[in-house]
Parts: structure tokens; sequence; C-alpha cells
């Protein structure tokens, strides 16, 4: 089927969803119903024009940098499981299919599938790695087990395609797998190969041009080029030509917000982060003070931090109901040494003190309708809200509000749902938010309780504090704040020995960690001049009496976490 008759094809679907009432564009001669708002909130861009892409997740680790990529050419997209049937592809109606690369063999038991039935819809579609050979072997085609490629490699483009305007004739790429294509499927032919291994293609199309493949990965930086292969795969082959900025939807999203919660009183948990700051102000502007922003000191943040997060909202015009739990906390934490179990801990406390300031709430205004969250979407990735393959390898438990809303009838409001951290953070700048809310490091749910490893006391949470404030401040006496993605203090459960005047001492361990990463995925350790290293560990020595060493963590992530627990 054409690309046009495809266009036309959603569009109908659009239409005969009762979707009639929006602007009409010209694009590249196709009609198009731009998406001024999102349907439904919770279910972040659930749009319904087809100016978006859906990729289906078959296992990859990659899979999260094809969404980056393909948002950052400004296009909007999501994740979904291979399961996805299409019946339902249809009825989401995207206007293109990603499928991603994988850890299995399209032959193996195993294999991830498609349903067959997605080649009828006529989508344009891009396979990726493990995408493309699914692509060759359910159309016929034939892959086979070979030498794997695992790295940077180079490719030969011996076709002339839309897919390559604007790449040179060889081109580096990443590349990361075991099985090959040995017969393209009926119709397709080869694009480019790998250079020095004739056989191996790197790229493939169908006769009509609805159907490509990749061997390697372009959404990796190490293919260098990959930015604008996918740029010409969305622009001109699927002719997607919206332009998605997140920073440009701010009064769509309050305009929404308004109407959907008209009469309605809220309620946010904020920690003074950028996702919760942002989902709060964002909802302010559409309900003002019928939002209420509550902030719980769990005695587990850093020093001043409650502070700041009440000063910052006072600046924004809206003043927290501050609840100290401090004391409960630590009774709860007393005597647990499991980092799982304290996490575990400090989500269900937080939760109960939230769930009785709540229902305080609700006494002295009236009834609470709606529970807003600052959830984004690599959380929704994460947890296996978007049903991705990869949401199995959890590698530790997210804290947050969930399940609270279905225990107090709340309807649960999540304005951020859609968007990646670095989206929130365009969006909180079309906002105005300051740049100490923007430019905040993220900080886990849990607090301290996982930096300060083993059993966590009210005096080891006052000692990390005051450790981790001189850590902070000599950072910034050095100006090294802008260029150091996340930094703290980590409180070890060891003690070592120490000379101190006359007599020996014996205290605590004090570890630093200051990592560089784009989302926390992955992290390298940053190199702290010596001197500033010297600096902090000559200044929490001697200020904080109770910690007698100070060392600095070279490890990177994979394979250590950023954080210790
Ligand atoms: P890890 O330690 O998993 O951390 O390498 C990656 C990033 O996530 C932050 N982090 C959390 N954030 N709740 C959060 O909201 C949590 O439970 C949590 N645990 C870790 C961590 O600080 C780092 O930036």
């Amino acid at each position: 089927m054409s690309h046009s008759r495809v266009m036309l094809q959603h569009t109908t679907a659009a239409l005969s969803r009762g979707i009639l009432s929006f602007p009409r564009v010209e694009c590249n001669g196709f009609a198009i119903h731009r998406t001024p708002v999102y349907p439904d909130i919770g279910y972040g861009g659930n749009r319904v024009s087809n100016e978006w892409v859906l990729i289906l997740d078959f296992g990859s680790q990659y899979t999260r940098l094809i969404a980056k990529a393909i948002r950052e050419l400004e296009v909007y997209c999501e994740v979904a499981p291979p399961s996805v049937t299409a019946a339902q592809l249809h009825d989401r109606g995207p206007g293109a299919l990603v499928l991603s690369g994988g850890p299995r063999s399209v032959y193996g038991p195993d294999a991830p599938r498609l349903d067959p039935e997605i080649f009828e819809l006529g989508l344009p579609i891009l396979g990726i790695c493990y995408g493309m050979q699914l692509l060759a072997h359910r159309l016929g085609g034939r892959v086979e087990r070979s030498k794997s490629e695992y790295g940077v490699s180079t490719i030969e483009i011996t076709e002339d395609d839309p897919l390559f305007a604007g790449l040179d004739e060889r081109e580096p790429v990443w590349m990361s797998h075991g099985d090959v294509i040995t017969e393209l499927p009926p119709g397709f032919r080869a694009l480019a190969y790998s250079v020095g291994e004739p056989n191996i293609i790197a790229a493939m199309r169908d006769e009509s041009g609805s159907i490509y493949g990749v061997q390697f990965h372009p959404e990796v930086h190490h293919t260098p080029r990959g930015p604008l292969l996918l740029e010409n795969w969305l622009r001109r082959i699927c002719g997607l030509c919206d332009r998605w900025r997140p920073g440009d939807l701010v009064n769509e999203k309050v305009a929404w917000l308004r109407e959907e919660l008209t009469g309605k009183r809220c309620l946010i948990a904020v920690s003074g982060g950028v996702d919760s700051s942002v989902a709060a102000v964002l909802v302010q502007r559409a309900v003002g003070d019928r939002l209420i922003p509550v902030f719980v000191d769990t005695g587990l943040l850093r020093k001043g931090e409650p502070e700041r997060v009440t000063k910052v909202f006072e600046k924004l015009g809206f003043p927290l109901q501050a609840v100290d739990a401090r004391q409960e906390f630590f009774e709860r934490l007393r005597d647990v040494t499991d980092p799982e179990e304290k996490r575990k801990i400090v989500g269900e406390r937080f939760i109960r003190v939230f769930e009785r300031q709540a229902q305080r709430l609700a006494k002295e205004h009236g009834k609470i309708d709606v529970l807003v969250q600052g959830t984004i979407y690599s959380d929704v990735i994460e947890s296996g809200g978007a049903g991705t393959a990869s949401h199995a390898d959890r590698i530790k438990s997210h804290h947050n509000v969930g399940g609270l809303p279905e225990r107090l009838g709340f309807r649960l409001v999540e304005p951020l749902r859609e968007f990646f951290k670095d989206e929130v953070r365009q969006i909180a700048r079309a906002l105005g938010i300051p740049a100490e809310i923007l430019e905040e490091q993220p900080f886990p749910g849990p607090g301290l309780a996982v930096r300060i490893l083993g059993e966590v006391t009210p005096e080891k949470a006052a000692l990390l504090q005051e450790a981790d404030a001189i850590f902070r401040e000599e950072i910034a006496r050095a100006g090294l704040e802008r260029e150091i993605w996340q930094y703290f203090a980590v409180l070890l459960p060891v003690r070592s020995v120490a000379v101190r005047g006359d007599g020996r001492g014996y205290g605590y361990v004090i570890a630093l960690r200051a990592v560089h990463s784009r989302d926390g995925m992955t992290a390298d350790w940053h190199r702290i001049p010596h001197d500033v290293l010297e600096r902090i560990s000559s200044r929490i020595t001697n200020e904080v009496p109770e910690v007698t060493r100070v060392v600095y963590d070279i490890t990177s992530k994979p394979p250590g976490t950023i954080e210790w627990e």
C-alpha cells in the first residue's frame, strides 16, 4: 500500500473515532489532524493524530535510546511491548513503527514474535538489528548464526536511497549481533554491506519503500550519522512533519488540565526535585489554590533541603503544607540493614504519612478528588507501565506513592507521564520555573536511607548531612557544580583507625561519589582535581569528628550503580 494510502487510512480511523474538531493542516500533500491536547490523562501521548512513532521493544538495552533519539528529532514516540496486535495498532494509529533490537535469535524457541497482520496495515516500518532480522525471517528471507560483530564497524552504502541522504559512501556504525541475514525476503534489496564482510547485509528495504531494516544501531552515539539516518527515515520516508516540542505544549496542557479538573481539589507530594515541582506548577496554573502541595520531611534529606524547598515554593507563589515525620521514619528504620527492605519501609511510611495528611486536609478543605504525581516516561518504562520487555530487569525498586490513589479513592493525574527528564526541563523553562529547581540533582526517593549503608540512625543521618554539605560547598567553591551531573557523600558501615592528636581514633568512613551521566542509565566517575579532593577530605575529617577517613569512588556504571544501595 502506498504511503499516502496509509496516512489516509489513519486519518480516516481518527475521524471515525469522532475526532473531527482538530485543525487540518496540509503536510506533504497529506491531510493530517494535529493533536492539540492529550485526550486521556494518565495515558500520556495517547494521541489522535498519526504524527508519532511506536517502538516495539524486543528487549534491547538500547530501546530507550531509540525513543530519545526520535524525540530529539522532534517526533513524538512511545515504547510498547512486541505483543501489540494489528488491531491495537490500528486503534492507536501511529504514523510509523520501529522494531527494536533484542538479545534473542529469531529462530530460537523463545524468540519474541510480531503479529503478522501488522504487515497488512501498510505502516512504514524500520527494523533495527533483531527487528531487521525478524522482518527478514517473517517475510520469507533467511537468518543464520554467524561470526558475531560487536563494536564499531564500517558500512558501505551501495544504493542511492533516501534513507542515506547526506551520508557518505562509507560510514562508521555500531554493530552488536550474532545473527545475519543470508537471504533477503522476496521483493527486498540490500542497500549497504559491512566493509570487509561482503555477505553481511547492513541495510535493506522492500520494493514499495515502506519497510526498511538496518543491522547496525543508529540510536547509539557510536554511529555518528545515526541521527541523520533516523531523520531521513522519519521525515523523508515516513513523511512525518509535525515538530513536537515539549516546551510548546505548556499552554495546551494547562488548558486541558483546567477543563479536566474543573471544580476538583487536588493534592501533590512535592520533593523539591524537578519532576514533582514541574507537575505542581502545571496543575497550579490550571486550578490555582485548589492544588495543595504537601512536603514530607522524612529526616532523610540533604542538609538544608526542607528550608530550600519551602522557600522555592513560596517564591513560586504557593506555600507548602510541610509535615515533620522524621521521628516516625527513624523509628521504622531501626535495626534494618537490607537495602531493599529500607527502600520498602521508606516508601510505605511515606504513603502512610501522606495518607494521614490527605485525610486531615480533606477535613479542613473538603473532599480531595485528585492525586497529582510527577511520574515521567522513564518511570513508566522502568516500572513496566509501558509494558516493555525490558521491565523484567528492574535493578532497584523505586520509591513513589504507588497504590495510594486506589486506597483513597483519588483519581490519579500524571501530567508529565509522556516526557523524558530533559523534556520536563524544557517544559520547566517554558513555565519560567527558577533555575535552582531546574538544576537540582537527582535524589533517590528513599533519600539518605540508601546513602547510609547498614542501619540508619538520626545520628548517622546528621553526620552524613554535615559531610555531604561540606562536599557540596567545596564543589561549588571550585566552580565544578555545573560540570558534575550528580555528587554526594555516602556513610559506610565500617570503622577505621585514625591518629587524633596524641591518641588513636576509631571512626566512620565517608565515600565521595561524583558522576557524569546523561540519564542515570550509565555513568562515569568524575575526575575531581586532587587539590579539591584534598580540601574536601581535610574539612570533613576536621569538621565532622566522628569521621576519620574519606575515600573516593572510582567505579563506573555499569558495573556499579550510582547510589551505593
Ligand atoms: P542507580 O543507583 O540505580 O541510580 O544507578 C540511577 C539514578 O536514579 C537515582 N535513584 C533514584 N531515584 N528513586 C528515585 O527517584 C529511587 O529509589 C532511586 N534510586 C536511585 C539515583 O540517584 C541516580 O541518579
